[in-house]
């Protein structure tokens, strides 16, 4: 299985910008937006009536009250404060419409949830009347442990159907949920309960990933000490054994979870102690907190990104609408991401549910037991939709063709991907060899920080090119900028913005107002900043060219530099360490580190595995750096700035054109640097 057929070269990976591919003919058919000129014309009145056009969308929702607000904005701080409202004034509740909405429709025996476990083996299904059943039941017990309406309560679960019913029971009772994804350190939980002062955490005695066996229990135990040890007490944590319920994979450990303390209560023994008590929905402002989720920041310490109420419900609603084409009747829906991000949040939980769909909730890897999976899958549930990662497609192409053979696909009709740009070839993989040529190949560009899809073709509209996110969805105004705050028109390269506000934008950085101005809204005035540059071709289609910040996207999660730097530097051995994108053909890019050690030191294998080690623990497995190289300096500017530029180019192999190094302290560092990484080999 660790055989890998394809290899290719994501920077040689180029498309010819003028051949497009057309919406299959039966998308086109019968799409809610069906040809690009229907496609033109709602976006014109999308911006043109922006308040008539999501007034629209809400009345497909329901409200208890309705004011006559739409969406109001000030983007340049010049003016006033910086803010977004959405139908300000109304009261509504995400988790009523994505539940007894549904219900009332004739929707209760549908199918909500088809979930697949780690192991095949491991099957079931929950209607969406179970689903609404099992949420009153556990906000009961929430509103038990003392939740209450503006409470932050953080949740740290593997993908199971009790983390969509935790969900949806916190937005039932007004409580902000705070996911944070299961794969993620005690380290960085502690510190995302700290921050939101979280007093209740939901999790699993654990769950197995692939063979192996995460005690999720145990990292819980170090997270609550961390966190107590900070100033913030967790008294509640209810946890569901799942890890006892499950086929445990072969070669796998059992999870054995010892002795729980006092705060420690049972997801199943609270459900069937409070089973049948009444517990009302939360009618919520439109402007009122909905969820927390925390995404890297550039100086190190992550955001806790904060959504609200009706807006991000319409812009959740209405993306999965347009993007996946939703289709009451037939579809079978399935995205693959975690709801330990956004992705998860938006289009596997609010955005299916609001629209009704039966969802595939998946457990497991795509390669386990075998390559094959997300195709079986596929064809066992007759999947209509997958929504995935250029990652995934990337690492399941390398395996070779043989493990989609044994598949059809047949079922397929959209196939979206999220997180990162995606290279022609694997899109050409995904149009050709996984969709028969018969699917669109969806490709959204969208942030945490945005709620929902950005610039994304529509599946039954927009005339395709691999590579490209395309257009602007509804009510969406990109803009592209040079350095200097200057607009590009027509075709050209720049820093991607939105001059106008959209529904499902955040609404502010957790208990700090002012780093969501100046990460936002302080780079260019008038504009909402992405952090990411964009080229424009002569068609108007953008793609997407990457962090222009010191993020860094790693198999489409976003890394902060500097927080990996802080927790290479906290080895005593380290003096100093700079991170930086370097190329890779599965995941985009890693985690490249040049580290300078104290006075004597060297960097050994076992160096090496102790600072990986101690990334591992500060933050999780996925930002432990590929490389560490030993650096006897680093290249700083006169003003003591490290030149990234310079050694990006360094990690990417380049030995020449490392651009204009005048004004570095000691030129010499550079070529130390170039040999230290050609003996590493
Ligand atoms: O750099 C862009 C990249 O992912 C970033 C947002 O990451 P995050 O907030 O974790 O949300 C990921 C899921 C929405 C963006 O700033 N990104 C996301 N989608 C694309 C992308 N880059 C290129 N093409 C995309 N389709």
């Amino acid at each position: 299985m660790s055989d890998v057929h394809v290899s290719f070269n994501l920077a040689n990976d180029h498309f010819n910008d003028q051949e497009m591919f057309l919406p299959p003919a039966p998308l086109l058919a019968g799409a809610h937006v069906s040809g690009i000129n229907a496609y033109h014309e709602l976006y014109r009145n999308s911006i043109n009536n922006t308040d008539e056009f999501w007034k629209t969308v809400a009345s497909e929702l329901y409200f208890e009250r309705i004011s006559n607000k739409g969406l109001e904005w000030n983007f340049d701080h010049k003016t006033g404060p910086i803010f977004c409202k959405f139908m300000d004034g109304s009261l509504t509740n995400i988790s009523y419409n994505c539940l007894e909405r549904n219900i009332k429709r004739g929707l209760g025996g549908k199918i909500a949830y088809l979930w697949e476990g780690n192991e095949p083996s491991d099957t079931s299904t929950i209607t969406y009347q179970e689903l609404l059943d099992q949420v009153i039941n556990f906000s009961a017990v929430l509103r038990a442990h003392g939740v209450k309406k503006g409470d932050v309560v953080a949740i740290y679960m593997p993908m199971i159907t009790e983390l969509a019913v935790a969900m949806l029971a916190c937005t039932r009772i007004g409580a902000m949920h705070s996911v944070v994804f299961a794969g993620f350190s005690a380290e960085s939980l502690s510190a995302r309960v700290t921050d939101a002062k979280c007093r209740v955490i939901l999790t699993s005695d654990g769950f197995y990933r692939g063979a192996k066996a995460i005690n999720l229990k145990e990292i819980v135990d170090k997270a609550v000490q961390i966190a107590s040890a900070d100033g913030v007490d967790v008294t509640s944590v209810i946890m569901v054994e799942h890890a006892k319920r499950v086929t445990i994979p072969e070669g796998a450990r059992p999870i054995n979870v010892g002795k729980l303390s006092s705060i420690y209560s049972s997801y199943e023994s609270e459900m069937s102690r409070l089973k049948g008590t009444d517990s009302p929905v939360e009618w919520m402002e439109a402007e009122s907190p909905l969820f927390l989720l925390y995404t890297s920041g550039s100086t190190g310490k992550p955001k806790g990104i904060q959504h609200t109420t009706a807006g991000y419900m319409c812009y959740a609603y209405l993306t999965t609408k347009c993007t996946f084409d939703a289709d009451l009747q037939n579809d079978v829906y399935w995205c693959t991401a975690d709801c330990g991000w956004i992705t998860g949040h938006s289009y596997l939980l609010y955005g299916p549910l609001l629209n009704g769909l039966t969802g595939v909730f998946f457990e497991g890897v795509p390669t386990h037991p075998s390559p094959s999976r997300i195709w079986e899958i596929t064809d066992k549930h007759h999947v209509t939709k997958l929504y995935t990662s250029p990652t995934a497609a990337r690492a399941l192409m390398a395996f070779g063709d043989s493990y989609l053979q044994s598949t059809s696909r047949n079922s397929l009709r959209i196939i979206g991907t999220v997180g990162e740009p995606i290279n022609p070839s694997a899109w050409m993989w995904l149009y050709e060899n996984v969709g028969n040529k018969h699917c669109s190949v969806v490709d959204t560009y969208w942030q945490t920080e945005t709620g929902g899809h950005m610039i994304t073709p529509l599946p039954g509209a927009t005339p395709m090119k691999p590579g490209s996110a395309t257009l602007p969805f509804f009510g969406v105004a990109p803009v592209l900028l040079d350095s200097d705050g200057r607009v590009i028109e027509g075709p050209g390269e720049g820093n991607l913005c939105f001059s106008r506000a959209w529904p499902g934008m955040m609404r502010g950085v957790y208990g700090d107002e002012s780093r969501f101005v100046k990460t936002y809204f302080a780079p260019f005035n008038g504009y909402y900043f992405t952090g990411d540059g964009a080229r424009r071709d002569e068609d108007g289609y953008l793609w997407m060219t990457g962090r222009v910040d010191d993020l860094m996207n790693v198999s489409g999660h976003l890394l902060s530099t500097a927080e990996i730097e802080s927790a290479l530097v906290a080895h005593l051995k380290v003096a100093e360490a700079a991170v930086v994108a370097a190329p890779h053909d599965i995941k985009g890019s890693f985690p490249y580190a040049f580290v300078t050690l104290n006075h004597g030191e060297k960097l050994t294998k076992e160096l090496v595995a102790e600072l990986k080690v101690l990334v591992r623990h500060k933050i999780g497995a996925l930002a432990v750096p590929d490389i560490i190289q030993e650096a006897p300096g680093l290249p700083k500017t006169r003003s003591g700035k490290v030149t990234r530029r310079i050694l990006r180019k360094i990690a990417e192999g380049c030995d020449t054109g490392l651009g204009d190094t005048t004004t570095l302290i000691d030129e010499n560092v550079i070529k130390q640097l170039i040999s230290g990484r050609n003996s590493k080999g």
